[in-house]
């Protein structure tokens, strides 16, 4: 390498680092902001600051931590998958040494549970009394359930009708988006109520075999998972990051090494932002 194209690289490799995400304007590359009704602006603006004020207070995060290991049941095991790493075998005996971030463990059995826990404790910071959520799976713990019919009756709708709930009571309301989806703040604030995934994780591959993983994979639904484990590693040049979606087709993947075939544009472009800053 040239002292030249070395520079070069180092300064696009500073340039990622330095990238804020969100940036100043609350996006993500061409995605992300706030494009919502006027009334809902301020709750936006307060969950904002409470969010980012909450980061910083040390008795709220006591607060989480605890929550999030006594009840939730952190931290999640990294199980060696021996059986899979075999059957992964190549014809040469190399193989992949494949790990399972056990997040079935947590507490009702997904990840969602630490972005819930999170929002609610927030929310009685916030002093609203009632909550609503979306959901597409139907783990409601007691909740009034309202069926969504319009549009094609799935999360994507179920995510308007809630804003639409949270529109006409958000003096006394405050709505737990579970995924990184949605106006700024939220894709923010889930995908930091997530990162303890990938923290847990390069902590644990540490201990195990004293390096960091060469790949991560996290399904993508919303992102949340995927946020949540990518978030640590985004920096990481050496990690390749991969999400895998149910019945998306491929994007460009022309990219070597990256395949990213999420429906969700923000995942997919910082995905592909990152790949362009560090190839
Ligand atoms: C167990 C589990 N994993 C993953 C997902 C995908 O969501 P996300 O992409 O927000 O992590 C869901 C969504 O409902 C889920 O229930």
């Amino acid at each position: 390498m040239t002292r030249e194209s070395a520079l070069q690289a180092e300064e696009r490799e500073n340039k990622w680092m330095n990238f804020q995400r969100p940036d100043s304007f609350d996006r993500f590359g061409k995605f992300g902001g706030k494009y919502v009704q006027e009334t809902l602006m301020h709750a936006l603006t307060e969950l904002e600051s409470a969010s980012r004020s909450l980061a910083e207070d040390e008795e709220f995060q006591k607060e989480l931590d605890g929550i999030l290991r006594d009840y939730v049941g952190r931290e999640s095991p990294l199980y060696f998958a021996e059986r899979l790493t075999e059957h992964y075998k190549c014809p040469n005996g190399e193989r992949p040494h494949i790990y399972l971030k056990r997040k079935d463990l947590d507490h009702t059995g997904a990840h969602k549970i630490n972005n819930a826990v999170a929002q609610a404790l927030l929310a009685k910071r916030l002093g609203k009394k009632r909550i609503i959520a979306e959901t597409g799976a139907r783990q409601t713990f007691g909740a009034e359930v309202r069926a969504v019919h319009s549009g094609t009756a799935t999360l994507k709708d179920a995510t308007s009708e809630a804003i639409r709930d949270w529109l006409t009571n958000v003096e006394s309301t405050h709505y737990i988006l579970g995924s990184v989806a949605g106006p700024h703040p939220y894709p923010m604030m889930v995908r930091d109520f997530h990162a303890v995934i990938g923290k847990e994780t390069r902590k644990q591959a540490m201990e195990k075999w004293g390096g960091k993983p060469d790949v991560l994979v996290a399904c993508v639904g919303g992102g949340s998972n995927a946020m949540g484990l990518f978030h640590e590693f985004v920096n990481d040049a050496d990690v390749q990051l991969i999400g895998v979606e149910a019945a998306a087709s491929f994007p460009d993947s022309s990219n070597e090494g990256f395949c990213c075939i999420s429906q969700n544009k923000w995942v997919r472009t910082i995905m592909q932002e990152r790949m362009n800053n560090i190839t």
